[in-house]
């Protein structure tokens, strides 16, 4: 039972070289003299985690919306209303960069202390070309500053606008034609997201803003099927994004084209816990299908303000009923899988030395303390 498909090497060592993993295997079996060497003193070393889904960047808060929701407000009648996703965008454009940074490093620092060595970082909060680009440079100056690896993922159809209010479809083709370009040629964006979502972009409009990444040759994601079967699944699997994220509603059909199509299934636990969703991802019909499940935060101020990945860990297996392999896999080759990086998420002769070490007695610990950090230390290319 303990890992199974994990391929546990007991009292192992890693060596690395030149920031890459040069070797792995039983400590007993490690040939030759190394210029330094370091005792993880007893510690299970693993792939650097990786949280491939966040919204890490953006301008105040939303807790006096969670206050409402308390008292009975519904998350979609407040986006309705102007407030929600909109409520950030205008916090978020009210700050410049350097507050944007500011605010998103003491974030990036609490998902680091638990060994995460890989970030994505979606825009989505500017909804115009400055504010996204903002939001985008902060993020890069994230993994400027700090010792982990940022992926920037451009989010800016994520919601419409009130300069585009009552035309959806404008919005999407200012995203599709002058917004997504100038940030591609800004050098800021490494894949391109759409929530295509009965609350926010259809089929059509998702279709312009994935066929505008596809010219562009950028991967892209889908925020998707979350608030309803929107058919998110078979459209991402059509366009052959790299995942489709959320699948709280999607159906069987859907998950099996993903798989066939090799897209991802990223799993966020924390969004359906802090919405109180009912519906689940259907892990059954994902299994089944052969579909690789990914785990993240989403960590964003709306729907899953969640600064712990480990935490996440414990909510896969005990909301979605993830094995604990399924969900340690889920934060790191999984998670790689679904940002198109296949440098990292193992460890394995040849990935990049990204480590994170755990004081633990079995992997499933990772997945069942609720609030303890067991991590000791990061190995980010080796160092
Ligand atoms: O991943 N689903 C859309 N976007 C975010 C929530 C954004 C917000 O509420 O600010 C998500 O859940
Ligand atoms: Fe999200």
């Amino acid at each position: 039972m303990q890992g199974d498909g994990l391929g546990i090497v007991e009292d192992g060592a890693v060596a690395a070289r030149a920031g890459r993993i040069a070797w792995v295997g039983p400590r007993a079996d490690l040939a030759g003299p190394a210029a330094e060497t370091t005792d993880c003193a007893g510690a299970w070393i693993l792939p650097g985690l990786i949280d491939c889904h966040t919204h890490l960047v953006f301008g105040g808060d939303r807790a006096e919306e969670f206050e409402r929701r308390l008292a009975g407000e519904d998350y979609a009648a407040i986006l309705k209303a102007g407030g929600g996703i909109l409520s950030t965008m205008r916090a978020t454009r009210a700050a410049d960069e350097d507050a944007l940074l500011a605010a998103a490093l003491p974030r990036t620092r609490a998902l680091l202390a638990e060994g995460v060595t890989t970030l994505e970082v979606k825009s989505g909060y500017g909804l115009a070309l400055d504010a996204e680009l903002r939001q985008l440079r902060a993020a890069r100056r994230l993994g400027a500053e700090l010792p982990l690896s940022v992926v920037t993922t451009l989010l800016a159809a994520h919601a419409v606008p009130p300069e585009f209010a009552g035309r959806r479809a404008d919005y999407a083709r200012h995203v599709a034609e002058i917004i997504l370009p100038a940030a591609a040629a800004a050098g800021l964006v490494d894949a391109v997201d759409v929530f295509h979502d009965p609350l926010a972009f259809d089929d059509a409009d998702t279709a312009l803003v994935l066929d505008a990444a596809a010219r562009l040759g950028l991967p892209a994601k889908l925020h998707g099927d979350q608030h309803g079967d929107a058919g998110s699944a078979a459209l991402g699997a059509r366009h052959r994004v790299l995942s489709v994220d959320h699948l709280e509603r999607a159906s069987p059909p859907g998950l099996r084209a993903m798989a066939d199509a090799g897209t991802v299934a990223v799993l966020l636990p924390g969004c359906t816990y802090f919405l109180r969703e009912t519906s689940r991802p259907d892990i059954a019909a994902m299994r089944a299908a052969g579909l690789r499940m990914a785990v993240a935060t989403d960590f964003n101020p709306g729907s899953s303000p969640a600064l712990s990945l480990l935490l996440m860990l414990n909510m896969a297996c005990t909301l979605f009923r993830l094995t604990v392999a399924e969900a340690l896999r889920g934060v790191t080759v999984q998670a790689a899988a679904a940002l198109g990086l296949a440098d990292r998420g193992r460890i394995a002769p040849g990935l990049r030395c990204d480590l994170a070490l755990f004081r633990i007695a079995r992997p499933a610990e990772l997945c069942y303390w609720l609030g303890h950090n067991p991590c000791t230390g990061r190995v980010v290319e080796g160092r």
